[in-house]
């Protein structure tokens, strides 16, 4: 069975569609990519699973049940968390402070401090700091750790590489690996198609609000993801 099922969604701000008839479902266990230019609607999609925006028209539908009228704090319960664009940390607390935040409304299955800092060792150096002074990828960590610590079965990734340098982005993506094995599902929004494509067994691709490609990632011809990124597929 689906773990999520999104179907033909349009989402609105004011007068302005951002998505169009936006349909996608991922299996228990998987992770899809999700590709599209600035502005294609990546970022709206992820907010409105997370429950952040009402749609005008679809469902979300998590383990079974639509999400209608559950606001956010219940979908984190439900097991749905999401790591922000600009990963959006309190700066005056510390890096642990920040992981704590996200405790608060922790499911039975949350990870504890102890779990968190083996997988992310560059966390556990910089517990203590408040999380203004951390680099680019120490924030970077201690967001997807924050979700973590709500216990999600499924995790919403809004652009984890954005500013970070090669290395570190490798780093996190091999946490990413494990946590996959571990059974978390996710979506993960990423620029670098090459990146997205290698983590995760199916892509959808985004062009102004509407999905343009849904596939599995094995045998895809990056042409083709290319092409749909930028509208050009004949
Ligand atoms: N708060 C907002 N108010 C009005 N329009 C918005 C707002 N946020 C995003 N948009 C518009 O919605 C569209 C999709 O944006 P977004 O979901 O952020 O795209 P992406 O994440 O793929 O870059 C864009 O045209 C953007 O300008
Ligand atoms: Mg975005």
């Amino acid at each position: 069975m689906s773990l999520l099922e999104v179907t033909s969604l349009d989402v609105l701000y004011g007068d302005f569609q951002a998505l169009f008839d936006v349909s996608l479902s991922l299996p228990e266990n998987s992770s899809l990519a999700l590709v599209g230019a600035n502005g294609a609607g990546k970022t709206t999609l992820l907010r409105t699973i997370a429950g952040a925006m009402t749609p005008a028209r679809g469902r979300v539908v998590f383990d079974g049940a639509d999400l209608k009228n559950s606001p956010p704090h219940h979908r984190v319960r439900e097991g749905i968390a999401l790591v922000p664009e600009g990963r959006r940390l309190f700066p005056s607390l510390t890096a642990e402070e920040n992981i704590l935040v996200g405790a608060v409304r922790a499911r039975p299955s949350a990870w504890r401090l102890p779990q968190i800092y083996e997988v992310f060792p560059l966390i556990a150096r910089c517990r203590n700091r408040r999380a203004a002074l951390l680099s680019g990828g120490e924030q970077q960590a201690v967001a997807i750790a924050r979700a973590l610590a709500s216990g999600p079965r499924l995790l919403l990734l809004d652009e984890i590489s954005l500013g970070l340098a090669p290395a570190i982005v490798d780093g996190l993506y091999d946490t990413l690996a494990s946590l996959r094995e571990a059974g978390t599902a996710m979506i993960l929004v990423e620029q670098d198609l090459d990146r997205a494509l290698a983590a995760c067994p199916s892509v959808v691709c985004l062009l102004e609000g509407r999905v343009v490609l849904s596939a599995p990632s094995e045998g895809i011809a990056r042409d083709d993801v290319v092409a749909a990124y930028f509208g050009t597929a004949s």
